[in-house]
């Protein structure tokens, strides 16, 4: 095994010889998000991914964001350091099991979770974020909505607007598994801490939630706001970022076992095979990928 330090140094010239922006989730591990260019949510990263001045685009995260910023900007090249690294919410919907749903719900519009394959956007009317599921939803001219794949976002969604959702039967495997036994006994541990949850946590957790936002809103939140405890219901790899920007402050996981294991799979050694080898290459057949655009696009344009 190389040294840490020789790996990252490599690293940048790499970076910089290939005009290569690398993109890390805020559930990446912490030294990898240390080499990112940017570190952020799935509304942020598919923004940096449009809006990035680069040749190569290095995405580590899990396949539905790479894609995304392959559907986004096709003049790039999209490389993601493990081809392994899945989200198994969006494995939860199928392109087939979309299009029979359709046809059950004709007066539905299709709202998908970004947290989804290009397929499944390519068959939606619009794509969402947890940054703005809500918003988005409230922008559709309809009554009804037929969210995919995420039940507990799509709970959270339906008590937050007027439609009415027609659910799906996905979850997040690390969110769900988080319940309200878990904030109560954090809360019990650290009793002014403000409690921050993710909504893909079930409803159970969110009613006990001070705040509710995407990973990159607990950022924020977190560095305006003047509590110095939080209690973190989401991914455990956020608690890295948070805690750099916020060496004052205190951040508990609500969840000692909230870890995404595909979120993890990317390391240090991978990224500089990455970059060495340009593989493995992120790509979408042109049919499919003008089809999910447009369901992007309508997002980016609906929400913040
Ligand atoms: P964010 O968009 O809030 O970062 O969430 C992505 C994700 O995969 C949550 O599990
Ligand atoms: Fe998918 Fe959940 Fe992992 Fe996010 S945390 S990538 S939703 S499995």
């Amino acid at each position: 095994m190389q040294d840490k330090q020789a790996i990252i140094d490599r690293i940048n010239v790499l970076k910089k010889e290939k005009n290569v922006v690398v993109l890390a989730h805020n559930y990446c591990r912490g030294d990898v998000q240390d080499i990112a260019d940017f570190v952020g949510d799935s509304l942020g990263l598919s923004r940096q991914a449009v809006e990035q001045p680069a040749d190569i685009i290095v995405f580590c995260g899990v396949d539905f964001m790479a894609q995304s910023a392959a559907i986004l900007s096709p003049e790039k090249k999209v490389l993601i350091p493990d081809m392994f690294a899945r989200c198994p919410m969006a494995a939860m919907a199928t392109a087939d099991e979309v299009r029979k749903a359709k046809k059950q719900h004709p007066d539905a519009m299709v709202v998908s979770y970004v947290n989804s394959s290009a397929e499944v956007k390519a068959k939606s009317d619009v794509c969402c974020t947890s940054a703005n599921a809500v918003e988005v939803v409230n922008s559709l001219d309809c009554s009804k909505v037929l969210f995919i794949p995420d039940k507990n976002l799509g709970d959270y969604v339906a008590r937050n607007t007027g439609k009415e959702i027609i659910f799906w039967d996905g979850y997040c495997p690390t969110h769900n598994h988080m319940l309200e036994s878990d904030v109560a006994s954090s809360k019990e541990a650290h009793a002014g801490a403000e409690i921050l949850a993710h909504p893909e946590c079930r409803r159970e957790v969110l009613e006990k939630a001070d705040h509710i936002f995407s990973t990159t809103g607990m950022t924020g939140h977190c560095s305006s706001s003047d509590s110095k405890e939080f209690i973190i219901a989401t991914e455990n790899g956020l608690l890295h970022r948070l805690r750099k920007e916020n060496p004052d402050k205190h951040f508990y996981p609500c969840s000692e076992y909230a870890i995404c294991p595909d979120m993890k799979t990317i390391d240090l050694e991978s990224v500089l095979d990455c970059l060495e080898k340009e593989e493995y290459e992120v790509t979408v057949g042109e049919k499919v990928r003008t089809q999910a655009k447009k369901a992007l696009d309508r997002m980016l344009e609906a929400g913040r």
